[in-house]
C-alpha cells in the first residue's frame, strides 16, 4: 500500500534528546493520552475547509496536504515534493475521505519549490503548486509579510490533514482539525536548539503534548484567524510532551509566495 518513499514524507525527525529524558524525569503525566484525531482533535470536512486539498501520487494515494490559495495555485511544504515531477503528483480537492472517488482531481503543470530549500530542519520548506484545471473552491487567504504579530505566544491556530492520528499510528479516512497554541521562539528554542530557525519556522501545541499535526499532516495548512500562516512542517514524533509541532512561517515566505501566485 503506501510503499514507495511519497507514501510519508517525513521530515527529520529527531532523536530523544537529553530534554526528553529530563521531561521524562519531572514526571509526565502517568496515564498516557488515547491516540486521537490528527493527534487530538475532531472529525471535519471539506465542506467546512473547501480550500484544504489532498496532495497526492498519479493514483490518488494521498500523502502531504496543501492549501488552495487561488482557483489554480496550493501553497504546501518543499519537503512534500522532494522528488517529484509534475507527472507524479496530483492535488485532490472537495475529498473528505482519503478513499473518497468525489471532488476536484487536478494535474499539476509547475512545481515551484523554494530554491533555498536543503531540509526541513534548515527552514526554507514552502512550495507553490500550479495546478492545470481551476479548482471550484473557496480559496484561502495567507498572511503578508507585514503581519508577523499573528505569531504572538497563545494565539490559537488550527490545523488540519490526514495524518496519521498518533505517533506510529495510521492515517485519518476523515480530514480532521484540532486547535494548538502558538508557542513562543524562545519556548521552541528551548525544545529544538539550533534545530528552530527563528525567521522560517513557528511553533504550536500544548507543553503537556497531546494535540499536533502528525506524518502525513506535512503542508497542510496552520490557520490562525481563518488566514493561513504557517505549513505543516517537522516535529519530534508527535503530540510529545515539550515537542511542539513546527511549521513554516509564512511571512517570510509570502512574497516569494506570491510571486509565484501571480505567475
Ligand atoms: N513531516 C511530517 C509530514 O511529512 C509532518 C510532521 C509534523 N510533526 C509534528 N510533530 N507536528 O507529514
Amino acid at each position: 500500500m503506501f510503499g514507495s518513499n511519497r507514501a510519508r514524507k517525513t521530515a527529520a525527525v529527531l532523536t530523544a534528546t537529553a530534554a526528553a529524558a529530563a521531561t521524562a524525569l519531572l514526571g509526565a503525566p502517568s496515564a498516557a493520552a488515547a491516540p486521537q484525531p490528527i493527534v487530538g482533535g475532531t472529525t471535519t470536512t471539506t465542506t467546512a475547509y473547501p480550500f484544504v486539498m489532498q496532495i497526492t501520487d498519479a493514483s490518488q494515494n494521498q500523502f502531504c496536504g496543501g492549501t488552495l490559495v487561488s482557483a489554480t495555485k496550493v501553497i504546501t511544504a518543499a519537503h512534500c515534493m522532494v522528488g517529484e515531477t509534475t507527472g507524479s503528483v496530483r492535488v485532490v480537492g472537495g475529498r473528505t475521505y482519503l478513499n473518497g472517488t468525489n471532488g476536484t482531481v487536478s494535474k499539476v503543470s509547475k512545481i515551484w519549490i523554494n530554491p533555498d530549500y536543503t531540509d526541513a530542519t534548515n527552514g526554507d520548506d514552502v512550495a507553490v503548486l500550479t495546478l492545470s484545471t481551476s479548482m471550484p473552491y473557496t480559496t484561502a487567504s495567507y498572511v503578508s509579510s507585514s503581519d508577523t504579530s499573528v505569531y504572538a505566544a497563545g494565539t490559537t491556530a488550527r490545523i488540519l490533514g490526514w495524518g496519521t492520528t498518533s505517533e506510529n499510528g495510521s492515517s485519518s479516512n476523515q480530514l480532521r482539525t484540532a486547535t494548538v497554541p502558538i508557542v513562543a521562539d524562545s519556548g521552541c528554542q528551548s525544545s529544538y536548539g539550533s534545530e528552530f530557525v527563528q525567521t522560517d519556522m513557528v511553533c504550536a501545541g500544548y507543553t503537556s503534548g497531546g494535540v499536533d499535526t502528525c506524518q502525513g499532516d506535512s503542508g497542510g495548512p496552520l490557520l490562525i484567524g481563518g488566514v493561513l500562516a504557517g505549513i505543516t512542517s517537522w516535529g519530534n514524533g508527535c503530540a510529545e510532551a515539550g515537542y511542539p509541532g513546527v511549521y513554516s512561517r509564512l511571512t517570510t515566505f509570502s512574497s516569494l509566495v506570491t510571486a509565484q501566485v501571480n505567475s
